[in-house]
C-alpha cells in the first residue's frame, strides 16, 4: 500500500457492539460485513473471539464471508485469547490479529496490577504469538493517551521487534485534545528507531466530541490508519464516525496528504443498515448522514444552492449515496428475484423453510407497499430474525381499538414457550395498551428505557420502523421491529428485546478485569 493512502478499520462489529444494547447476530454481523466490504473498508474487525461461543462464531462467519477485506479479531495480550482470535479467522483470505494491553500508569496499576516491565513482556510475546497464526499483526496500547511518552516508545519500540505491523494508539477514554494528540503521534513517530517498519494508528473515544477531530489531527501528523465505526457507534459516546473522517478527508484534499479507497456512494445504505441493526437511529442533524445533512430549510440557502450549489454546499448528497432509493421490488416480483435481491445485499438463507418465510412476509408488505426499496428488504429481514427460531415469544395477533373518547384497548394472542395465551389490556394509547398486555403474560420485570419511531422510506405507506430499548438488572438490550402499522411495529420492537434480555449470556468484555 502506498504511503499516502489512509487505512480504514472498522470496528463497528467489535467496539460499536460494546454500545449498550447494540448486539449484534452472527447474521447481523455478516450483512453488515458485506456491506462494509462492498464500501471497500480496508478492514473490519469482526468481534471479540474468546468473549462466548456465539462471538467466535460471529467472527468466523466473517471471515468465512468477506473477501476484499481484511477481517480482524481482538485479543487481550493472552496465549488463550490470541489462540482463539487464530482460530476463528482461520478461514479468512486475509486476516489480523489485534492484541493490546494497557500502557498507563493507572491502568497498569489499579487494572492489571503489573509492572511496566511486565507489561512490556507480555506485549512482546502477544505479538509473537499472533504471529503464528498471521503476518499481519496490530498491537494496541490501550490508554495511551494517558500513558508515558518514555514507556509508549519502549513498549512499540519492543513490539516492532516482534512483528507487529501496525501500532494503534488509543485514546481510550476520550481524553485528548487535537492538538496533544497529533503532537503524540509526531512524536511517536519521531523518536521510535524503527517506526519506519509499522503503520501509525489511531482509535478514538467521543466521550468530549473530539473523536473525529483528534483522528484527523493524528493524520494531518503521519498516521495512516484510522479505526472508526459507521454512525459514531461505540463503546459509551461513541467511536470516531467513518463517515465523518472519510469525507473530511476526501473534502478537504488540501489539508490532508492521503487518500482512501473508499466508495463514498456506499455510506448511507451502510449507515442505515446499521441503525436497522442494532436500534440506534441516526440524529437527524448528524453530519453526512443525518436526515437533515444535505436539507436546505431556510429561504436564503434555498435560493442560493438553486443558483450555484457551491453557495451552501461543501459535498454533494449522491457522492455519500443519498437518493440512491430506488424501487427494487415490487408486488409482482417473484422468489428468484426476492433471493437473488438479498444476495446482492449479503444476505444468504440457511434453508429453504426461512427463504419462504421471508417471501410470505414480502408478499404481504408489497400488497400494502407497492415499491419496496433495498430498506424495506433490510428491515424485513432483521425483523424475520434469521437463526432466531428459539425465540421463546412470537407474537400471533393483535388488535387495537383506539378512538376519540374512549380508552385504547389492545387484545393480542402470544405463544410463550411454545404455550398460545390470550390477553387483553388498557392504556393511555394503543402501543402503551399493547405492551401492558405483553407484559401482563411474560411479567419480564425490565424497566424501558427507549421508545422511538422513525420511517424506513418516504410517504406515509412508509414502514414504521421501532427501537425499545430495555434493561434489567444492568443489563440492556435493544429491540427492533418494523411495519407498515407502527402499533404492530411497536408489539414487534417490544418482543423483539424481550426476547434478547430472556436468552442467556456469557459475555466477557474486552477491556474488562483480565
Ligand atoms: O478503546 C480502546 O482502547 C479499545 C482497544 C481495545 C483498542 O477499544
Ligand atoms: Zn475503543
Amino acid at each position: 500500500m502506498s504511503e499516502d493512502r489512509l487505512i480504514i478499520f472498522d470496528t463497528t462489529l467489535r467496539d460499536g457492539e460494546q454500545s449498550p444494547g447494540a448486539s449484534m447476530t452472527r447474521e447481523e454481523k455478516v450483512r453488515i460485513a458485506k456491506a462494509l466490504e462492498k464500501m471497500r473498508v480496508d478492514v473490519i474487525e469482526a468481534g471479540f473471539p474468546i468473549a462466548s461461543v456465539g462471538d467466535f462464531e460471529a467472527v468466523q462467519a466473517v471471515a468465512r464471508s468477506v473477501k476484499d477485506s481484511t477481517v480482524c479479531g481482538l485479543a487481550r495480550a493472552l496465549d488463550k485469547d490470541i489462540d482463539r482470535a487464530g482460530e476463528a479467522l482461520k478461514g479468512a483470505n486475509s486476516s489480523r490479529i489485534h492484541t493490546f494491553i494497557a500502557t498507563s500508569p493507572i491502568h497498569m496499576e489499579r487494572k492489571l496490577r503489573m509492572t511496566p516491565d511486565q507489561v512490556v513482556e507480555q506485549a512482546v510475546r502477544a505479538v509473537k504469538r499472533a504471529r503464528q497464526y498471521t503476518d499481519d499483526v496490530e498491537f494496541s496500547a490501550e490508554d495511551a493517551g494517558r500513558s508515558e511518552l518514555d514507556f509508549l516508545c519502549r513498549v512499540f519500540e519492543a513490539v516492532i521487534e516482534a512483528g507487529a505491523a501496525t501500532l494503534n494508539v488509543p485514546d481510550t477514554v476520550g481524553y485528548a485534545m487535537p492538538h496533544q494528540y497529533g503532537e503524540l503521534i509526531r512524536q511517536l513517530r519521531e523518536r521510535i528507531p524503527n517506526a519506519g517498519k509499522a503503520i501509525f494508528s489511531v482509535h478514538c473515544h467521543n466521550d468530549l466530541g473530539l473523536a473525529v477531530a483528534n483522528s484527523l489531527s493524528a493524520v494531518i501528523n503521519g498516521a495512516r490508519q484510522v479505526e472508526c465505526t459507521i454512525n459514531g457507534l461505540g463503546e459509551r459516546a461513541g467511536n470516531a464516525s467513518l463517515e465523518e473522517v472519510v469525507m473530511a478527508v476526501r473534502t478537504r484534499a488540501d489539508v490532508f496528504s492521503c487518500t482512501t479507497g473508499l466508495d463514498t456512494t456506499q455510506i448511507v445504505p451502510c449507515s442505515k443498515l446499521v441503525s436497522n441493526i442494532t436500534g440506534f437511529p441516526v440524529q437527524p442533524n448528524k453530519a453526512i448522514v443525518g436526515a437533515n445533512a444535505f436539507a436546505h430549510e431556510s429561504g436564503i440557502h434555498q435560493d442560493g444552492v438553486l443558483k450555484h450549489r457551491e453557495t451552501y454546499e461543501i459535498m454533494r448528497a449522491e457522492d455519500v449515496g443519498w437518493s440512491q432509493n430506488r424501487m427494487v421490488l415490487g408486488k409482482h416480483s417473484g422468489r428468484n428475484a426476492f433471493r437473488t435481491r438479498l444476495e446482492e445485499l449479503g444476505i444468504n438463507f440457511a434453508t429453504e423453510e426461512e427463504l419462504n418465510a421471508a417471501f410470505a412476509s414480502f408478499k404481504s408488505l408489497a400488497d400494502k407497499k407497492h415499491e419496496i426499496f433495498d430498506e424495506d428488504l433490510q428491515a424485513l429481514v432483521t425483523n424475520q430474525g434469521i437463526g432466531a427460531e428459539n425465540e421463546r415469544i412470537k407474537l400471533i395477533f393483535l388488535k387495537v381499538c383506539s378512538e376519540t373518547g374512549e380508552t385504547p384497548n389492545a387484545s393480542l394472542v402470544l405463544s410463550l414457550d411454545g404455550e398460545e395465551r390470550s390477553v387483553s389490556a388498557e392504556g393511555g394509547g394503543p402501543v402503551d395498551a399493547s405492551f401492558k398486555a405483553i407484559d401482563s403474560i411474560v411479567e419480564s420485570g425490565t424497566e424501558l428505557l427507549l421508545y422511538s419511531v422513525n420511517n424506513i422510506t418516504t410517504g406515509t405507506d412508509s414502514q414504521g420502523e421501532v427501537t425499545v430499548r430495555l434493561e434489567r438488572g444492568g443489563h440492556i438490550v435493544n429491540g427492533q421491529g418494523s411495519d407498515t402499522d407502527i402499533v404492530i411495529a411497536s408489539a414487534k420492537a417490544y418482543i423483539n428485546a424481550l426476547n434478547k434480555i430472556l436468552a442467556p449470556s456469557d459475555r466477557a468484555h474486552p477491556q474488562g478485569n483480565v
